[in-house]
């Protein structure tokens, strides 16, 4: 297959993303995990179900990078999930450690890859993918906004009974708990849902939006959720493969962008082959950009945070 899309970490979230990359014949996958022998055991059970799935996407594990040499996309999702109690935030330091020792090895192989960080907490992750690979700004990303509003769209879905595909959202701002959902700009069949639900109702489905991965993990108590964060990096992916220039809510550098400055934060952007093309920056109300800046400020109390932590 032309191109090669490297998912490391082979836990939950990557092995769903590869599988879910190759069923759409998007790439070859290498799945890459300190883990002896896990990679290769998923990667081989993948290609088995291949003549069943009728894909010819090769699958191949490591415990190391040679085999991600050239990589179009990276997907990183290495690092320890949370637990019922924890916080994303409560991640920081051991997957800072993991993130910057992944990104250090992976760009070496694939020095034009696209990096798409999964990784929770997930916009300081960024920063040390960032700093880490010193790639432009373009080319590092994160993946929250859409995995936001796909949980917005299906409780939108399921209030009004509609077709999860009528139905359109976008939360902005950090991936935790000051994330920002639009309302205003959430529609169904391109009817704000303003028009369709009163004022109550948006606000419940806006907090079960920013709960959303909370409410997974107290369900699944070992862990956090995969299918829809797995869904959300191959839909990212699938528009950088295929320089779809798609416009989606993705963790991107900020450089005075919506008056934030040398931040990740979660904004609309149109992806496509050189990752992140363009930066949409749309007109917020006094509210909205209150909001966005109150995420903001959470995201760099937790950057500086992780610099005081020395990792
Ligand atoms: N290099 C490669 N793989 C690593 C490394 C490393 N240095 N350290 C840990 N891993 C692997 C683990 O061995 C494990 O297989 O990362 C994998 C993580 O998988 P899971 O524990 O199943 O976690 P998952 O649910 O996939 O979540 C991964 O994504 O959504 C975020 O918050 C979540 O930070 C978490 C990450």
């Amino acid at each position: 297959m032309k191109h090669k899309i490297s998912v490391i970490g082979a836990g939950n979230v990557g092995a769903t993303a590869a599988q879910r990359i190759a069923e759409k014949e998007l790439a070859d996958v290498v799945l890459v995990d300190i883990l002896e022998g896990v990679p290769f055991g998923k990667a081989l059970d993948l290609s088995e179900a291949a003549p069943i799935e009728k894909h010819d996407a090769h699958l191949t594990g490591a415990n190391d990078y040679e085999a991600t040499k050239d990589s179009d996309v990276i997907i990183i999702t290495s690092g320890i999930p949370r637990k019922p109690g924890m916080s994303r935030d409560d991640l920081l330091a051991t997957n800072a450690t993991i993130m910057k020792s992944v990104v250090d090895q992976a760009v070496q192989y694939s020095p034009q890859a696209v990096l798409v960080i999964v990784s929770n907490p997930l916009d300081a992750m960024c920063h040390v993918a960032f700093e880490t690979s010193q790639f432009p700004k373009n080319r590092v990303l994160g993946m929250a906004g859409v995995l936001d509003s796909a949980r917005f769209r299906t409780f939108i879905a399921q209030e009004l009974n509609v077709s999860v595909e009528n139905t359109h959202a976008f939360v902005l701002g950090g991936h935790g708990d000051t994330m920002v959902p639009l309302p205003r700009f959430s529609t169904v069949s391109g009817i704000p849902i303003t028009e369709l639900m009163d004022q109550a109702t948006i606000e419940r489905l806006v907090k079960r939006t920013r709960e959303g991965g909370a409410e997974i993990v107290s369900l699944l108590k070992t862990g956090s959720a995969y299918y829809a964060p797995a869904s959300a990096a191959c839909e990212m992916a699938e528009a950088i493969i295929k320089d779809k220039k798609k416009i989606l809510p993705c963790a991107a550098y900020l450089t005075g962008e919506y008056g934030i400055n040398n931040l990740f934060i979660g904004v609309p952007v149109k992806l496509g082959k050189e990752g992140i093309e363009e930066i949409i920056q749309i007109k917020l109300t006094p509210e909205e950009d209150a909001a966005l800046k109150k995420s903001a400020e959470a995201v760099k109390g937790l950057v500086e945070a992780m610099k005081k932590l020395e990792v």
